[in-house]
């Protein structure tokens, strides 16, 4: 049964894969069999993290890892062109992709709705939104000309539970989680399943990034939840690995929360 989970000959590219959930993803999705292409806004950083995470899994899985190495290719989510040609890179070197996270997103601060910018609003969107809808776009009539795929969008459980200060982030996460369905529907011919993951509290950059406005958050948000704390990274592998492999062959079109009975 352990070959439903196995990811071999296969490539994944995660976004956002240089920190956090993404990166969790990323390791997974190697230590699986895959080849995996990891993105962030700076080759620099991409190049570092890919490097570290080969390190580790080679520490981890030695002989086994043979030949395989996590890429790093720079791609800021919210430029229309720059994803274009991420996903011909990813063609380029490595001749197909079976999996895309759309996972890379932001959260920058706590705003309400009526002190919104039309600049901060752009911004979230932009990387919340236009570039996973995108790069799905560019990279699901590819997939199908090789056979299908998964993708996987990232959203949020605040999809489903909402606050003050966290509606542009929220509202952006709600049109991903819309328009997966969208997708699923509409690349079902394809073999390219499309799902998404609605993840609660995860100790991550971003929510260490939060605790500059609230040092509180991960206690409350943890608190928030049936479980009584905040998930580390590594625990979103599971689902992911899950969801990519062909463990979910008949699964197209659906939302996953991981947010612990958040
Ligand atoms: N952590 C949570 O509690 C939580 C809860 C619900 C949902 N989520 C969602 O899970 C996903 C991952 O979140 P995380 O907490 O792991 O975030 P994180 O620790 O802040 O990591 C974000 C990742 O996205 C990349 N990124 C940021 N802006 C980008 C841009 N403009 N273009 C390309 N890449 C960009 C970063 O790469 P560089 O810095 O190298 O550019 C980094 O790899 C996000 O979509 C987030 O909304 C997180």
């Amino acid at each position: 049964m352990s070959s439903l989970f196995d990811l071999t000959g296969k490539v994944a590219l995660v976004t956002g894969g240089t920190k956090g959930i993404g990166r969790s993803i990323a390791k997974g999705y190697a230590a699986a069999g895959a080849d995996v292409v990891i993105t962030g806004r700076r080759q620099p950083g991409c190049d570092e993290a890919a490097a570290e995470l080969s390190d580790e899994l080679s520490d981890e899985l030695g002989d086994e890892l043979a030949g395989r190495a996590v890429r790093g290719f720079a791609c800021h989510m919210g430029e229309w062109d720059q994803i274009d040609a991420l996903v011909d890179r990813v063609y380029d070197e490595l001749g197909r992709m079976d999996v895309l996270v759309n996972n890379a997103g932001i959260n920058p601060a706590l705003v309400a709705v009526a002190d919104c910018t039309e600049a901060y609003f752009d911004k979230v969107y932009a990387v919340n939104l236009k570039g996973p809808v995108r790069l799905a776009g560019v990279a699901a009539p590819r997939m199908g000309q090789h056979g299908g795929g998964s993708i996987i969008n990232v959203t949020t459980m605040g999809v489903y539970r909402v606050g003050p200060g966290a509606g542009i982030y929220t509202s952006s996460k709600a049109a991903l989680h819309n328009i997966t369905q969208v997708m699923a529907s509409e690349w079902a011919g394809l073999g390219v399943r499309v799902n998404s993951m609605a993840p609660g509290p995860f100790m991550s950059e971003m929510m260490r990034g939060s605790m500059r406005f609230d040092p509180e958050i991960p206690e409350r948000l943890g608190q928030g939840t049936m479980m009584k704390r905040v998930a580390d990274c590594d625990e979103i592998i599971g689902l992911a690995l899950y969801l990519a492999s062909d463990a979910a062959s008949y699964v197209t079109g659906h939302d996953y929360k991981i947010g612990g009975g958040m």
